[in-house]
């Protein structure tokens, strides 16, 4: 008989309650809750550090973070994006009063496709905001290089690509801003929490102002603001985890090497890493070869207790708030494609049931 054992698609990482619990004694003497208290500023500063990053400020979550990024680039008219990423990227759009225009991706890497990018330029046209799906990264440097020749902003929606290289660099350290998301169930995880890293010190600035309701000081008020503040609590969260960086990407991409040879001679396809990038490998999509395919095997997984999951799945011009467009590219792999379970957890037994199913039923 099969083995039934719960799988999920994913799991927060298992952050050292011990070590917590000692920055939590801090918290509680000092009574600095919130408001950018220590834990915050060494987290915030070991971000920095950890990934080479210079202007980097911590907020409440991912989606605050890209709505303090469009606020502060004062993004208006229309705004090109990807229809493969989380709903996030493109609700936060729509409640700033952007139209999101949707363009097809790469194939290969599922990111925007940079011809499609320059062809949908328009007079009203103000930004790009490009997702590094799964953390794989966007042609940055085609991506920049139309910016720059029409004049508009780039925002990187990086909520994936925590641990991700291009040419040595972070991929965090692209366009105007990056954001990130520190999701319970991201690599780098604070409970909830995001990061936003600006190009300069200006944009920072406005970041460190408007995340605070605009403070500057107790009676001024520099600019409009949002409260996006971190507490101290998920800082100390994160600020434990991050302390794992290293072991959690060694694991991830342990992980995947057991799934690459697991899966040799299936039927499912990879996507590629482009030339010059190191994934962090924080996800593992797999293409199928139909929608039929994918919609049985993931049934024959979910009896065996095993969840993967279609992500991203619908493509997102599809949802009902936006103009809907045509994107052979995207409609064709958001039918196909499906993240399969991967965490700090994983081991190789629970790769090969995976595994098995795929052999036998994709
Ligand atoms: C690509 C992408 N963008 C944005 C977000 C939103 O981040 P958060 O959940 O921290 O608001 C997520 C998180 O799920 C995401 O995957």
């Amino acid at each position: 008989m099969a083995e039934y054992k719960p799988l999920p698609v994913t799991l927060p990482f298992p952050t050292s309650r011990q070590e917590v619990f000692d920055l939590l004694h801090g918290i509680w003497d000092r009574n600095w809750l919130t408001n950018a208290g220590p834990v915050h500023q060494e987290l915030e500063a070991k971000f920095g550090e950890t990934f080479g990053l210079d202007h980097v400020k911590l907020v409440s979550n991912g989606t605050v973070a890209l709505q303090l990024a469009y606020q502060a680039l004062g993004l208006k008219g229309e705004v090109i994006t990807t229809p493969i990423s989380y709903i996030a990227t493109t609700s936060s759009l729509v409640w700033e009063r952007c139209t999101p225009v949707f363009v097809d991706v790469l194939p290969t890497t599922l990111c925007m496709d940079p011809n499609a990018i320059e062809a949908a330029i328009t007079d009203q046209t103000t930004a790009i905001v490009a997702t590094h799906c799964y953390g794989l990264p966007c042609d940055v440097e085609a991506i920049q290089d139309i910016a720059n020749r029409h004049g508009l902003k780039v925002i990187y929606d990086a909520a994936h690509a925590v641990g991700s290289t291009y040419k040595g660099q972070s991929l965090l350290s692209f366009g105007d801003f990056s954001t990130t998301s520190l999701h319970a169930t991201k690599l780098l995880h604070a409970v909830e929490g995001g990061a936003i890293v600006a190009a300069n010190a200006a944009l920072d600035r406005r970041i460190f102002f408007n995340r605070n309701f605009g403070h500057d000081g107790p009676e001024r008020f520099e600019g409009v603001g949002i409260n996006g503040k971190m507490s101290e609590f998920h800082a100390a969260v994160g600020l434990v985890n991050i302390r794992y960086m290293e072991s959690i990407l060694a694991k991830r991409k342990e992980a995947h090497g057991w799934y690459d040879t697991a899966l040799v001679g299936s039927k499912v396809a990879k996507l590629e890493v482009p030339e010059g990038a190191d994934w962090n490998c924080s996800y593992y999509p797999v293409l199928f070869e139909s929608e039929t395919a994918l919609e049985r095997t993931l049934e024959v997984l979910a009896a065996r207790g095993i969840t993967a999951r279609r992500y991203f799945y619908p493509s997102l011009d599809t949802v009902g708030y936006v103009q809907k467009a045509h994107l052979p590219v995207a409609h064709d792999v958001t039918r196909r494609v499906a993240c399969l379970p991967l965490m700090y957890q994983i081991t190789e037994h629970d790769v090969a049931r995976v595994a098995d199913v795929i052999q036998r039923e994709a």
